[in-house]
């Protein structure tokens, strides 16, 4: 039994217009970390005919006064719940609501809402914070123009910052000072932001297409002024490929981004106002690995992208997050494949996407791009709304081309801007580019679960060719439309077809003439991921071995060489004794001599981590898969000792600089160590630990650390220590220093409890958070342990994260979804661990959604 109250389920079926909407809104914030006073005046407007009561949302609110055209309201006018407040007759088809209440941000460790980080008062709205703030109808589809004034004392608040443009600002008298903000563009309450605080501004410009200046301003803590030289960057390349690919062109005279310490996610596309988790704005050479540096630049790039998609197009209902997410990423894919290199963009989104959204697709938490129903919109917040939502955006660029999507987004923008919408307005714009409808897309809106992909043969002796269908078995009620970009290969390698084929419903048949008498075909089908599906594997060993040689295709040339290793484990697993790993030796072999490009190569040549490893293979027995990895890469190393020397002298003297030629030997250097290390001789440390203490750049000095971490080398502990001291100062490397000691390998949970005592690790920093106990709980070895330990202390930790951040808490608690599949008792450990969280006294709305769906499937 659950002790707490079922909560709404919100379902798609019950949406409905707003009965009463609030154009246009003056917020009045009276600033206090304890005690922050705000008044909203809204003009409020009937929208339709029918005059009935309004309701305003308001969750966490102190409740002050109510206004009806500026006279006081009686307590017996109005009715206030926990969600929020009614006002029972409304006096007018338009009337002015003046509303006031308190809220105190210093106690609010949601994170959501108005709250504090540092020495600085933010907010983040979306979905649902705004009622956190102010009592107001805080839905995407209640559009409001708002102005907004802060007053605050400036020796605290020396920096006090909204939406759109500064209009005023007052000189301080008696310890107040006054801004006054207006944003001309009109929005809905969750791209509002609000941030006072002691801030560095530091600044720079944009010339726009058409000759305007944009001033550009990043504000930091503090001591971080320095580290913002990349972030401004790649804000300028992201608006000048928006101008150059689609035609935007920015549309104020300021952008501003404020990098906070306490952030439940990346960062936040608030109107004119972005604000962002500090680790994906701050960055140097020597805090910053090239993984950051690309995350920065793809985030900066994503949050700057919303400005159209998402927030002049806004949102209908919340069912829709994927309209303006899954479209937003694929444009910041596509952004990065333009600004690094797109075959190695392209491997890097494919393999993310099989990590994680495959995974999540096929387990308790899976839905829909389109979510038919839920409880709280935060945990829809997905891989799957997300990076699935832009391979089906990439889908529908596959089938239209480049060009007519560019057409096809560009109509979109210009016929629904300033408008909330659905998923139907953009793909009508998109089929009309097109020029006709495209059958069946829209059902990968509706469609759940990762489609798996059969394959049959048959030779026709007759003609002489050969005969693939291709069929997905399970369309249920969502036949969906595929694009299939294949090629077909002779047995020496030889192209013999390509084609891009787009497949209308479940079945396709591929007919290609044999090259010599009966001879088959190799196919490669969905290169480059075409469509996000799952290809059941059709081919030989040796087949796959010669696509892995030979695809011209970059991309499909890599996953093929992957393949090739999972079909290495697959028959390992089945034949209880190890199998030769002549294939994958021969592979590498030959591509020591090819002309690839490093960073294509040091890709080529990493070993699939453990949890992809298992994903594929759908098999969970850890501590097998683990021994048989390592056993083939001590082969790997001992059989390319010599190779791996030679890459690592050729690469080792890097300069600390962000370009394609550094960032390539860096990784390649960091690969070669990687197998070195592996090798039984264990004689290669001394390169780990000479590359940590000399290095010069992120990249160099933390990878070191994680492989003698990770082959639990006798030098690990003093890497660590080093480590520590010197970047004890810094709170973005720290949290790469606590993921690492415990992000690989058996029996880290008392590592955990051990670091959790360590000054600088704090329950209430998100990225504190994800670094020990996310990567702890995405840690195989130590959270799938046969006895439950694992689950014990993630259990916990939900628990004692309930009470702080309920989102935190649900998304750590996501982690558990696995847990289904596991071997022995631990499905049952699961089970119990869950249910108590199920009956904590406070469980929150977020958690207590995310725990009910995982224990239904154990
Ligand atoms: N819209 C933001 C982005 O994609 C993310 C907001 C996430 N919100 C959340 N509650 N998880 O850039
Ligand atoms: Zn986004």
């Amino acid at each position: 039994m659950t002790s707490s109250s079922p909560s709404p389920v919100h379902t798609i079926e019950d949406y409905s217009p707003n009965l009463w909407l609030t154009p246009k809104v003056h917020l009045r914030f009276d600033l206090d970390p304890h005690l922050t006073v705000v008044r909203a005046d809204y003009d409020v407007q009937l929208n339709g005919k029918l005059l009935g009561p309004m309701f305003l949302h308001g969750e966490k609110l102190e409740f002050l006064s109510l206004r009806l055209n500026g006279a006081v309201a009686n307590p017996n006018e109005y009715k206030i719940t926990d969600l929020g407040l009614e006002i029972l007759q409304p006096p007018g088809e338009h009337f002015q609501l003046t509303i006031e209440n308190r809220i105190c941000p210093d106690e609010n460790t949601s994170l959501e809402g108005l709250y504090k980080s540092g020495s600085m008062l933010c907010t983040q709205n979306e979905p649902e914070g705004f009622r956190k703030i102010v009592y107001s109808v805080d839905r995407p589809d209640n559009m409001m123009r708002f102005t907004v004034t802060i007053s605050g004392d400036p020796t605290y608040f020396p920096v006090m910052l909204s939406n759109g443009n500064l209009i005023r600002e007052t000189v301080p008298v008696e310890g107040k000072k006054e801004v006054v903000w207006e944003d001309p563009y009109p929005k809905p309450s969750y791209l509002f932001a609000l941030v006072a605080g002691e801030l560095v501004e530091t600044k720079d410009q944009f010339l726009t297409q058409s000759g305007r200046n944009v001033t550009l301003k990043i504000f930091v803590e503090k001591g971080n002024e320095e580290k913002v030289g990349f972030a401004f960057d790649s804000l300028k390349k992201a608006m000048k490929w928006d101008e150059d690919t689609f035609g935007l062109e920015y549309d104020l005279d300021l952008f501003m981004i404020v990098a906070v310490e306490d952030f439940n996610m990346g960062a936040m596309e608030n109107k004119g106002l972005n604000l962002f988790n500090a680790k994906l704005v701050l960055a140097d050479k020597k805090s910053a690995t090239d993984e950051t540096f690309e995350s920065i630049m793809a985030v900066i790039g994503h949050e700057y992208f919303h400005n159209y998609t998402g927030n002049r197009v806004t949102l209908r209902n919340w069912f829709n997050l994927t309209l303006k997410e899954g479209l937003t990423v694929f444009r910041d894919q596509w952004f990065t494949e333009d600004m690094t290199d797109p075959h190695v963009k392209r491997i890097k989104d494919i393999l993310f996407l099989k990590e994680y959204q495959f995974p999540e697709d096929q387990g308790p938490m899976s839905h829909p791009i389109l979510p038919k129903s839920y409880t709280e919109m935060n945990n829809f917040y997905t891989v799957t709304v997300y990076e699935k939502g832009a391979e089906v955006i990439r889908l529908v660029s596959e089938i239209l081309g480049r060009e007519s999507f560019k057409k096809g987004l560009q109509l979109y923008l210009t016929r629904y801007d300033g408008q909330g919408v659905t998923f139907e307005e953009f793909v009508s714009s998109m089929e009309e580019a097109y020029g006709k409808p495209i059958p069946l897309l829209r059902n990968w809106y509706h469609r759940k679960g990762t489609p798996k992909i059969q394959i049959e043969e048959r030779f026709d002796s007759k003609e002489n060719e050969w005969e693939f269908t291709i069929t997905d078995p399970n369309p249920g009620e969502y036949p969906l439309v595929y694009v299939n970009s294949f090629a077909a290969f002779d047995p020496n390698g030889k192209l013999l077809v390509e084609e891009k084929r787009i497949q209308e419903g479940p079945k396709d048949i591929l007919r290609i003439p044999a090259s010599s008498e009966g001879e088959k075909p190799i196919l490669s089908l969905f290169r480059s991921l075409s469509s996000p599906v799952l290809v059941d594997n059709f081919l030989s060993k040796e087949e796959i071995r010669i696509l892995a040689e030979n695809e011209p295709d970059g991309v499909s040339r890599f996953f093929a060489f992957q393949n090739l290793i999972f079909s290495w484990f697959a028959e390992t697993l089945l034949e209880g004794d190890t199998v030769s790993l002549h294939e994958i030796l021969e592979v590498l072999k030959s591509s020591f001599q090819k002309p690839w490009d490093k960073t294509y190569f040091s890709f080529y040549l990493t070993f699939p981590s453990l949890g992809q490893i298992s994903e594929h293979l759908q098999s969970f027995d850890f501590v097998k898969l683990n021994q048989m990895r390592n056993h083939a890469l001590r082969t790997i190393s001992q059989t390319f000792t010599k190779e791996f020397q030679f890459l690592y002298e050729e690469n080792r003297k890097t300069i600390p600089t962000q370009t394609k030629e550094e960032i390539g030997k860096r990784r390649l250097k960091n690969v070669a160590l990687y197998y070195l290390l592996h090798d039984p001789s264990r004689g290669f440390e001394h390169l780990a630990v000479t590359q940590q203490r000399e290095a010069k750049h992120m990249s160099e000095e933390i990878s070191p650390l994680r492989y003698l971490i990770e082959v639990d080398s006798a030098e690990k502990e003093t890497a660590i220590s080093n480590f520590y001291d010197r970047w004890k100062h810094d709170a973005l490397v720290l949290d790469v220093w606590f993921a690492a000691q415990v992000a690989f390998g058996v029996n880290k949970r008392s590592v955990v409890e051990e670091l959790e005592s360590n000054p600088k690790f704090t329950q209430k920093n998100p990225n504190k958070v994800r670094s020990l106990y996310f990567s702890f709980a995405r840690n195989p070895l130590s959270f799938h342990e046969e006895t439950g330990s694992g689950y014990k202390l993630i259990a916990e930790r939900i628990k004692q994260l309930n009470g702080i951040n309920p989102q935190i808490a649900a998304g750590l608690a996501k982690l558990f979804s696995q847990a289904s599949k596991q071997k022995g008792n631990l499905p049952k450990i699961a089970k119990r661990e869950l249910e108590e969280i199920q009956n904590l006294p406070q469980i929150s709305k977020d958690l207590g959604e995310v725990v009910g769906k995982i224990i239904q499937s154990l």
